[in-house]
């Protein structure tokens, strides 16, 4: 058992807490924002994360999970502090480390010997052993420890990631070979300080229980493992959506098209979904981040600029469907299906369907949505209770989250209560036939308009 200290309790610092409580720790979680603090302490969680307000109920409960207001109390006692802070894009498109330095600052001088500071924030290669050079000191150790989890999967990927990877400090370059050690577990050989690698094997251990392949790294890579991953998907996700426009024009169905590439094993079906344009918290700003990364270190890095133009692209691409679906825009009145950057978050931060809204408002659409998620109305979206409510009197509805619920909606009811039967799907999510069969004109995001 050890003393972890958390700091910042967003989505990735209380389910780092509550699963470190669940796995036995003692945990002190801390945040600068007083309201959380207090929600907390009493066991309640705003943040829609399945299994996450049961984790946080049993940690309170047990004693091992503990809420505090400002960091001291969370740093002074903690064999282990876990840095849980955002690191959103700077004005530069660099990652902003202000946070992280900030709780850096006041972690130099309360911290205990012995202590291991971990870097689970998002950070650019280096800053690692940039910030153990500014912490200073030889009895604390600082590695990193970057988080995969997915919102809407948080707590499952905390408790059964498909990896844990730690890095210390080292001379970040030279060659490396990696040398199985354990059940898989995996240590790279660039040159670390012993005491460093020896911080990282005990950050590993802390998730023993969870059964997870481990990498121990020096830290920039470690730190690349994470925006390499994110980027990638990302990648994946701007090809599709061109290979979808493509499909539009020949005649293809992007549907299709990804089955049969996803039957290549090295290719794989994950992430070949087209849609409105990735979005959230993390894809926009990591790619920039690394980027700006690549520029930093003079390495042009073209695929991650066509990546992230492609995604600019994608949402002035929706709006054209809906307009050549719809008609003219300008008094037309949309429903949208789905607010959220996907389904099962109810993380509206950086949402596609956010900036497809904008685009429509733009021209003079009158907006309604409905989200299962969200409860308030979002920029120029009058958020109702119901797909019933958005749909009733509208010229169109335009699908732009992928929760399950809409494709069961009842489609003869709807399409009654429309102005005109009309659906976008961005996201080729609702059954094609049913929706048909009640009357719909239903164009489906690269692969055309279907009508009875
Ligand atoms: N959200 C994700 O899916 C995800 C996944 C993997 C990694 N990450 C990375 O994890 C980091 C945190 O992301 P998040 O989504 O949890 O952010 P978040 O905005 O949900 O939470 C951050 C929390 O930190 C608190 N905070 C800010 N400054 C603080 C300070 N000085 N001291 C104490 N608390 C402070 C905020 O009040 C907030 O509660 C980012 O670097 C992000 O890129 C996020």
């Amino acid at each position: 058992m050890a003393r972890i200290g958390v700091i910042g309790a967003g989505y990735v610092g209380l389910t780092t807490a509550a699963c470190f409580a669940r796995l036995g720790h003692e945990v002190v979680c801390a945040d600068v924002d007083a309201a959380r603090v207090e929600a907390l302490s009493r066991a309640e969680v705003v943040a829609h994360e399945p299994g996450l307000p049961e984790l946080v109920a049993e940690g309170v409960r047990a004693g091992r999970l503990r809420f505090v207001l400002g960091n001291p109390e969370a740093l002074g006692d903690a064999d282990f502090v876990f840095l849980c802070v955002p690191t959103p894009t700077g004005a530069d498109g660099a990652a902003d480390l202000a946070a992280v330095h900030a709780v850096l600052a006041q972690a130099r001088d309360a911290v205990r010997p012995g202590c291991v500071l971990v870097l689970k924030s998002t950070v650019p290669p280096g800053t690692t052993e940039r910030v153990a050079e500014l912490v200073g000191r030889d009895d604390v150790e600082v590695v990193s420890n970057p988080e995969f989890l997915r919102e809407g999967h948080a707590v499952d990927d905390f408790l059964r990631p498909q990896r844990v990877v730690v890095g210390a400090p080292g001379s970040g370059s030279g060659s490396r070979s990696g040398s199985r050690s354990g059940s898989g577990s995996r240590s790279g050989s660039a040159s670390r300080s012993g005491s460093g690698e020896d911080a990282a094997r005990r950050v590993v251990a802390l998730y023993e229980g969870t059964g997870a392949p481990t990498l121990i790294t020096d830290s920039a890579s470690a730190e690349l493992v994470k925006y390499a991953s994110n980027c990638f998907l990302a990648m994946k996700l701007s090809y599709v959506n061109s290979l979808a426009e493509l499909c539009e024009r020949v005649g293809a169905d992007i549907a299709d098209v990804t089955e049969g590439m996803s039957l290549d094993d090295r290719i794989g079906a994950a992430f070949l979904e087209p849609g409105p344009g990735w979005g959230g918290s993390c894809f926009p700003k990591d790619t920039r981040a690394l980027l700006s990364a690549a520029e930093e270190a003079r390495v042009d890095f073209p695929l991650l600029r066509a990546t992230i133009g492609t995604n600019g692209h994608q949402a002035r691409r929706v709006v054209d469907m809906v307009r050549d679906a719809v008609g003219p825009l300008r008094g037309a009145r949309l429903g949208l299906l789905g607010l959220t950057f996907k389904a099962g978050t109810d993380d509206l931060r950086d949402s596609p369907a956010l900036a497809v809204a904008e685009l429509l408002a733009e021209e003079g659409a009158h907006l309604v949505g409905y989200d299962p998620c969200v409860h308030r109305d979002c920029g120029p979206v009058r958020v109702l209770g119901s797909a019933e409510a958005a749909a009733a009197g509208a010229d169109g509805l335009v699908v732009l989250t992928e929760w399950p619920e809409f494709a069961e909606l009842d489609w003869p009811a709807l399409a009654g209560a429309m102005n005109r039967p009309v659906i976008v799907d961005t996201r080729n999510l609702l059954p094609v036939d049913k929706v048909v069969e009640a009357g719909f004109r239903l164009v489906g995001i690269g692969r055309g308009a279907t009508a009875a």
